[in-house]
């Protein structure tokens, strides 16, 4: 179970996927917490998952995920912590960087040691890049596997453009920092409506206490 979680509490994890130094994964993922904050009720816990503290190898486990039924059967002990952690959670938000037009292979990577630990769970994506946002195009490949693993997903998925901030002040601080208030007002209210309908999923009855 998450830390902090009852078992009448959810867990959401955030997960920050990139995993190089100077990246912007945290400074995305403040923004995007501070969105949410608001609208974040008691009885639901967020965690950070940073995958640049789990370092995980590259996979290259000899079971297909698909086919292992509990965190026991797998033979790494990687995978087995992995899938523990994962498990302990009702929904992720996946901060989902734009490399080479499509997500982060160290995303790729993480997502492929499990399989029935993601299955029909709740999940948002956001996604952020340096091109403009509607030349970023990761998060929509992300999205196509999430579909396939019948994760309910909010009809949108934030896109996040590092052109509409000052990259020195950026590098240089904590936060991102945007040119004109406006657009982060609207990244902002897009990544809080996207959460907004995530929420419900997550605050959704179980179809076993339905
Ligand atoms: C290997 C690599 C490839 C990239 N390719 C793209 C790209 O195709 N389109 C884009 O908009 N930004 C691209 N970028 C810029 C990243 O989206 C941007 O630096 C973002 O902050 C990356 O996330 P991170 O800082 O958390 O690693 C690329 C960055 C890297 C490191």
């Amino acid at each position: 179970m998450a830390q902090g979680k009852t078992s009448t509490t959810k867990s959401v994890a955030l997960i920050v996927s990139s995993v190089r130094p100077g990246r912007n994964g945290p400074k995305m993922a403040k923004l995007v917490t501070e969105s949410i904050q608001k609208n974040l009720p008691t009885d639901v816990v967020l965690k950070v998952i940073d995958l640049q503290d789990w370092n995980l190898p590259v996979f290259t486990e000899s079971e297909i995920p698909f086919t292992v039924k509990s965190w026991e059967d797998y033979s790494s002990e990687t995978s087995r912590n992995w899938s523990r952690e994962i498990s302990s959670h009702d929904a992720y938000i996946f901060m989902v960087p734009e490399y080479n037009n499509s997500y982060a292979g160290s995303l790729k990577s993480a997502f492929d040691y499990l399989y029935n630990e993601w299955m029909n769970k709740p999940a948002m994506i956001v996604n952020y890049g340096a091109r403009p946002a509607d030349m970023l195009f990761g998060g929509k490949h992300f999205r196509d596997i999430l579909s396939i693993f019948q994760m309910k997903l909010p009809a949108n998925t934030p896109r996040i453009s590092i052109s509409t901030m000052d990259r020195e002040k950026t590098a240089a601080g904590e936060d991102l920092v945007f040119y004109d208030a406006n657009v982060e007002q609207q990244v902002r209210a897009d990544v809080s409506a996207a959460w907004e309908e995530t929420l419900k999923h997550v605050l959704a009855p179980s179809p076993a206490s339905a």
